[in-house]
């Protein structure tokens, strides 16, 4: 698979099959993929937590929102609960610069994850302090974002924005969820 192949097909999860746990091992390959990638003046201030065991996926899970654009029913069922977590940590204080090493590690992970037939869902509505309660994270640390992991148990595609411009996600009448994009010539302002 081409790099725009694996990015195309990396789109968010939040409908995993449950069953199917993703391991610790797996989870810290993942976290490798951060790593080895770039960061601002190269300072590499991130720190993960990976986690494996079930019953603080099941805790977590409950401490996240998943779709907050889908209606209950559309959401995640009980058996549809990720595999795993990687938790992004940085230090209180962090420029410009080191918030942009969290986005760069999360997509590091999520094309990882995608490439190695799992998937992702890159989560900001967390309960901080009670996920840092759960995992035990130090003082010295701040969540700054979630990745649920796990093997996908839902069609998500790209689509164009609706008539209306809308770039809302939502599910289609078979039920598959749909990832409006902008058109390149939408994105691209300016071309000398
Ligand atoms: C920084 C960031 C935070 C996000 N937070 C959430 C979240 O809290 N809950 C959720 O379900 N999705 C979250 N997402 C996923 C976006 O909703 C998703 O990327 C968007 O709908 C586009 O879908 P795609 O990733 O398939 O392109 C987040 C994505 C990013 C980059």
């Amino acid at each position: 698979m081409n790099l725009k192949d694996l990015i195309t097909r990396a789109r968010t999860c939040r409908r995993f099959k449950g069953e199917r746990r993703v391991s610790s091992e797996m989870l810290a390959d993942l976290v490798d993929h951060a790593r080895l990638s770039a960061s601002a003046r190269n300072r590499q201030v991130l720190r993960f937590a990976t986690i494996a065991d079930r019953d603080t996926c099941e805790a977590l899970n409950n401490l996240v929102v998943m779709g907050g654009s889908l209606t209950p029913e559309q959401r995640a069922a009980a058996t549809q609960h990720p595999g795993g977590f990687i938790v992004i940590a940085g230090p209180a204080h962090m420029d410009d610069f080191a918030v942009i090493d969290v986005g760069i590690a999360a997509q590091s992970i999520n094309l990882a994850a995608c490439e190695a037939g799992l998937a992702c869902c890159m989560i900001g509505a967390v309960k901080r302090d009670r996920v840092a309660e759960l995992i035990g994270l130090p003082g010295d640390l701040q969540i700054r974002l979630v990745l649920a992991i796990g093997e996908p148990d839902e069609i998500r595609r790209i689509v164009a924005p609706r008539p209306d411009g809308s770039l809302t996600y939502y599910r289609d009448e078979r039920d598959e969820h749909c990832v409006p994009k902008r058109p390149l010539n939408e994105c691209i302002i300016i071309k000398k």
